[in-house]
């Protein structure tokens, strides 16, 4: 069972800003603990299914926190952006103000699943190949797919910028024009770089300044799946959820792990 903590303290760790904001939130008679107005900020309380409510707005109590979002187009997953805004941006402020991280990043055109955590352990399992967790992109292209794309996405592909090859652990058509595929790691733009050498054998920068020239250069890419956990239809575009025990389970199984 955790140690009781002072509630000042409670909202200091859940991002709610330094603890004298805090404690003035309280005395402000900004804080209900547990649906009852809050008036001591050096209470001490247990924070055990602790719910929250500051300035209005439900807050559940995470130690850690694990959330997923659905990012939407022509965002970037960076604090200092260079084109476009930042997730960040769409996230509630105390989330920011505790030091939320994207966990890897997705390009600013890429929509779909990505997880913020402030668990660098978390970060760091969710991220190394090591581990071996797939994570499912559905790409759209603007030629057909082929059967011998397939064949050498999940024979492997070298990159450019890498001799040793990288494979799609699983692909699955969806459509004329749909491709469900499934990798472990994350080099930079694999995905599109991936599917650029098996249709054209170009590099991905000469394959996008070639395929603007004929306007045709919009290949979508979105992420709906890592480890067993698929992004919730209900979780809209822009749209972040906390994630649970259970969701966590899902997350770390890798590619081998049996289905449950
Ligand atoms: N691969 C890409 O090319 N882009 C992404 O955003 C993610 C994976």
């Amino acid at each position: 069972m955790a140690k009781p903590l002072s509630l000042e303290k409670i909202l200091f760790s859940q991002g709610f800003g330094t603890r004298r904001y805090c404690s003035d939130l309280v005395y402000a008679d900004l804080v209900q603990v547990n649906g009852v107005l809050a008036e001591d900020p050096e209470a001490r309380l247990s924070t055990e299914g602790l719910i929250l409510n500051v300035e209005g707005q439900d807050w559940e109590f995470h130690e850690k926190a694990y959330i997923a979002f659905n990012k939407p187009p022509n965002y970037e997953c960076s604090h200092k952006t260079t084109h476009h805004p930042s997730v960040y941006s769409l996230l509630p402020k105390p989330f920011v103000e505790r030091g939320l991280q994207c966990v890897g990043r997705l390009d600013f055109d890429t929509t779909g699943l990505i997880l913020i955590s402030d668990d660098g352990q978390f970060i760091h399992r969710m991220t190394t190949p090591k581990k071996n967790i797939g994570k499912v992109y559905e790409i759209t292209t603007p030629e057909p797919i082929t059967q011998k794309q397939m064949d050498h996405l999940l024979s492997g592909v070298v990159l450019d910028d890498d001799p040793k090859p990288c494979y799609a652990t699983a692909c699955e058509q969806l459509g004329e024009h749909v491709l469900a595929m499934t990798i472990v790691e994350g080099r930079y733009h694999q995905v599109k770089r991936m599917m650029a050498a098996v249709g054209n054998h170009v590099r991905y920068h000469q394959v996008k300044r070639m395929m603007a020239a004929v306007g045709n250069h919009v290949a979508k890419l979105h992420r709906t799946k890592i480890g067993q956990y698929v992004m919730p239809e209900s979780l809209k575009e822009g749209e972040w959820c906390w994630l649970y025990p259970q969701d966590l389970q899902l997350l770390s199984k890798s590619v081998d792990a049996p289905l449950v």
